[in-house]
């Protein structure tokens, strides 16, 4: 694997190989070095972050503001990971003018080198006009979660042949429009395969099937973060959800019992002279 910056050229080229392309959500620095080293292709600052960090039941309310900050802490963690930001919802659709100008926010204070926005032909023009401008864009078709009221929930689309062939159009609308790659999501597999095989981008799966040339989970759902939300479409990698409860629940009995700190894990006067390195440091932390 490369050291170099993933770029929409290395994905495409991938995507020509058969190499499989991964991505994952990350929405802070430690949690995008920590992918990034582990090699994701891509790092999506997912507005899902609006459910999975912020509490809430939807994506909607997620600011730009908001994905602007999570942007930058992701940006600052990464070095081989393409960062692709969200465009939250209402600051795209309303018109192309507000599309450009939000978009190259998350761009120029973001420090993402792509936007992600959802929905088909509808934004074929904002697509063209943002490629023009130098923004890669990522499409969104299929289970497209801020359209949850329009949707009446999260639910599979393209699930008859109508709504297969209107997401295949799509798909070609937003490749024609200088997309260079397109996120499937929630749709039956044949029909992900469909698409995958209609356009000349890469797609990236989620509850989309094998067929796609990569695969996107949220990062909470792969490593086990909330027990009470396992979707048919998520694989738990780890149970860290139960690894957290756990570490934690032990620094809580050992501080009711008196165990923590040890001497060892303290600083004494009795010791010797003040230690030469600030309390904390990079380098304290051997960096
Ligand atoms: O917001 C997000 O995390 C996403 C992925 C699920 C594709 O859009």
């Amino acid at each position: 694997m490369s050291s170099q910056r993933v770029t929409i050229h290395t994905l495409r080229a991938a995507k020509a190989r058969g190499d499989k392309i991964t991505m994952l959500t990350a929405y802070d620095a430690t949690f995008a070095r920590l992918l990034d080293e582990a090699g994701a292709d891509i790092l999506l600052v997912g507005d899902s972050l609006g459910m999975v960090v912020q509490g809430h039941d939807t994506t909607l309310p997620v600011t730009l503001d908001e994905m602007i900050y999570h942007c930058r802490a992701v940006a600052r963690g990464a070095r081989r990971a393409q960062i692709v930001g969200d465009m939250p919802f209402m600051t795209y659709q309303e018109s192309v003018e507000a599309g450009m100008r939000n978009a190259g926010r998350l761009v120029k204070e973001g420090g993402c080198h792509a936007v992600k926005l959802e929905g088909g032909a509808q934004h074929a023009e904002l697509v063209s006009r943002l490629v023009a401008s130098g923004i890669p864009v990522m499409g969104h078709i299929g289970l497209t979660p801020q359209s949850f009221h329009q949707m009446g929930g999260f639910r599979v689309q393209g699930k008859d042949a109508a709504g297969a062939a209107r997401l295949i159009a799509d798909a070609r609308a937003l490749e024609a429009a200088g997309a260079y790659a397109l996120v499937l999501e929630g749709m039956p597999s044949e029909v992900a395969a469909e698409v995958t095989s209609a356009v000349g981008i890469p797609t990236i799966g989620i509850g989309a099937g094998a067929g796609c040339d990569g695969q996107v989970l949220v990062i909470y759902d792969l490593l086990g973060m909330d027990d009470r939300f396992k979707p048919k479409f998520v694989r738990r990698y780890a149970d860290v959800g139960a690894t957290i409860k756990d570490a934690c629940g032990r620094f809580i009995a050992d501080v009711r019992a008196g165990a923590f700190p040890s001497p060892a894990e303290s600083f004494s006067t009795i010791a010797g002279p003040p230690a030469a390195v600030p309390l904390y440091s990079s380098a304290a932390a051997g960096k």
